[in-house]
């Protein structure tokens, strides 16, 4: 059985008055089939993990390719962890957009947190000129391939598609678009890691899910769970993309 994962990724966004929301939503209680994971800024880990305790967990949204050391503003995989986080997003869009963060650059960072002790979320997602161009497939394998390291198991590994143009956009990808992506990521991930691996790994969908879109994206084959932006800012709505992925 694949783990089922709601994350949300609260990006540049909550001061210490956000822990209320977390609060709220650490005290619907866990979900029965379901992992809830928040990755808050890295000045309130430390603080959501105190709120969330077992029910909801932490994680950061980048770390450093190396453990410590003279790299002013950065942050750790292991400060990550110690401060409480089990997680770690990597290679997301914005990342990659913002810093310049090639493949390469992800797959090393994916090593120091698997160091390090953390699972990590590495986000794959193809442009809206690229999709235009049929040529999403062919982003998706090359961004897998240079952006996993070797030795990726069910445990240490999540998988993110989040389609560039879809994130805060309010477009999304038609069920058929996610279920080929999907399909297509599992497969490759079979294929290099073996099946059983491959067939373990959660596989996440990103890009503007809200509470009237999650029960049909989450009924599509290969997808079990989500990495929500916006909507994971406010409790009740994403309480009810829980509940929706708890009851898929
Ligand atoms: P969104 O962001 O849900 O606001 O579209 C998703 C993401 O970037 O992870």
């Amino acid at each position: 059985m694949r783990r089922k994962l709601a994350a949300g990724n609260w990006k540049m966004n909550g001061t210490a008055a956000a822990l209320a929301e977390l609060e709220t939503l650490t005290a619907k209680g866990a979900p029965e089939n379901a992992q809830v994971l928040i990755c808050p800024p890295s000045t309130l880990i430390s603080r959501a993990k105190d709120v969330a305790g077992d029910i909801i967990s932490i994680g950061g949204q980048d770390c450093h390719a190396n453990q410590s050391g003279a790299h002013t503003g950065d942050v750790s995989a292991e400060m990550l962890k110690d401060a409480g986080a089990t997680h770690v997003i990597l290679g997301h869009s914005e990342r990659r957009e913002d810093h310049n963060e090639r493949d390469e650059d992800v797959r090393i960072k994916a090593k120091t947190a698997w160091d390090a002790g953390l699972v990590t979320v590495i986000c794959v997602g193809e442009s809206l000129s690229e999709r235009e161009a049929d040529n999403t497939l062919d982003i998706i394998g090359g961004q897998l391939a240079g952006s996993i390291p070797d030795g990726a198991t069910g445990e240490n590994l999540v998988v993110a598609y989040e389609p560039i143009w879809a994130i805060g956009t309010g477009k999304v990808p038609t069920l058929s678009q996610i279920g080929d992506v999907h399909d297509f990521m599992r497969a490759r991930l079979e294929r290099r890691f073996g099946e059983g691996v491959g067939r373990t790994v959660p596989l996440l969908y990103g890009g503007s899910v809200k509470p009237g879109n999650a029960p049909e994206i989450f009924a599509v084959s290969n997808v079990d769970g989500a990495l929500v932006g916006g909507a994971s800012l406010k409790a009740n709505d994403f309480g009810a993309i829980i509940a929706a992925l708890d009851a898929s």
